[in-house]
């Protein structure tokens, strides 16, 4: 196959950072994606729909005039230990809020304000459930005593398992998968539950990380598993099951905090992300199956539209830059420096 056209795809799960550091990385999503649900990890976070409005209004404003009625970016809330009832409401009531962020205190990135203790959030996950509201998860323990390669299998036993049973009608999205146990966990939960796929899980194990050397452009949280784990996110990612679609937790950092004694976890993937899942998807004799992942299952889990126009990945050597510009600093992307097979027209 020398070339391949899809349906738009969106990207269910996406840092875009503010100012300066959002103007630099929005466009690489707006290229390629017609929607991205936005995280909310900023400093401070987005805890309250007015402070997504305004997020919202900064996003669009930084979009070049080229891409502007062509991305729509789907705001999400910052769950905290007091995040009211009433706040699920307003939300809902804003139209342009798709989920609410549950990150465990510690467990990464700007996770500070996050959730102590889940019973403290009972009456806002009940609004949530009520007013048809997904949860966004996540999925990792934060006790210092776990292993952090087990943090996710640990999350699913001590948390998810049991907050899927006390809030059944809750729809929840299981963010950045990264081991068989948790895509055995999606596939025998109820249809309310999904869970999103990054590129670099689908790409990379956690030889990576130590590849001739420390690679602090291979880590991210949650961090690269075994090769075992990396088969089973492929398996699902082609499966054609529709719990299991495209997100790519592209998380920039400067190259400063990321080659650093205590680097940043994050890898930025926006500059080839569609280009990137083709890849991985190739790889697996599986080109036929990126569409649905890509572009229908996420939609259909949002109860959203499927997007009416579409891309096209021609098979075409490229290499990747060395680094991005990055409100004045350098941003260093996933393969920097190496060559891509496929390339979005
Ligand atoms: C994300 C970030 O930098 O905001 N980092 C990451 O490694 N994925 C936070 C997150 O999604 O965990
Ligand atoms: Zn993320």
């Amino acid at each position: 196959m020398t070339s391949i056209t899809i349906t738009r795809p969106d990207d269910w799960h996406l840092h875009l950072r503010d100012s300066e550091q959002l103007r630099a990385v929005l466009p690489y999503t707006a290229r390629q994606f017609a929607r991205a649900i936005i995280m909310p990890n900023l400093k401070p976070p987005v805890v309250t729909t007015d402070m997504a409005l305004a997020y919202r209004a900064r996003i669009l404003a930084v979009l070049p005039t080229a891409l502007q009625s062509n991305f729509e970016p789907l705001m999400t809330l910052y769950l905290t230990d007091n995040t009211p009832p009433a706040e699920i409401v307003r939300a809902k009531e804003s139209g342009v809020i798709h989920g609410v962020k549950l990150y465990p205190a510690g467990a990464t990135t700007n996770s500070d304000a996050g959730v102590t203790d889940m019973a403290k959030c009972y009456a806002t996950l009940e609004a949530m459930e009520q007013n048809n509201l997904p949860l966004l998860v996540h999925g990792e323990v934060t006790d210092s005593d776990v292993d952090v390669f087990d943090k996710e299998k640990v999350f699913i036993d001590r948390i998810l398992m049991p907050l899927t049973q006390r809030f059944p009608s809750l729809r929840i999205v299981f963010e950045h998968v990264t081991t068989r146990d948790a895509v055995a966990f999606v596939e025998q939960a109820s249809s309310n539950v999904a869970a999103t796929i990054t590129a670099h899980h689908l790409l990379l194990n956690r030889n990576a990380i130590f590849q001739e050397g420390i690679r602090p452009h291979h880590f991210c949280l949650p961090v690269l598993k075994r090769e075992i784990h990396r088969q089973a996110l492929l398996e699902a990612a082609i499966s054609g099951n529709p719990k299991f679609f495209l997100g790519t937790d592209s998380a920039p950092h400067s190259q400063a905090n990321k080659e650093n004694a205590c680097g940043c976890a994050g890898i930025f993937t926006a500059h080839a992300a569609i280009e990137l899942y083709a890849t991985a998807f190739e790889q697996a004799d599986a080109l036929d199956k990126l569409e649905a992942f890509a572009s229908f299952y996420g939609a259909d889990f949002y109860q959203l539209p499927h997007n009416k126009d579409f891309i096209t990945l021609n098979k075409e050597n490229w290499v990747v830059p060395e680094q991005l510009e990055f409100a004045g600093e350098r941003l260093i992307p996933l393969y920097a420096r190496e060559s891509l097979a496929w390339k979005m027209t």
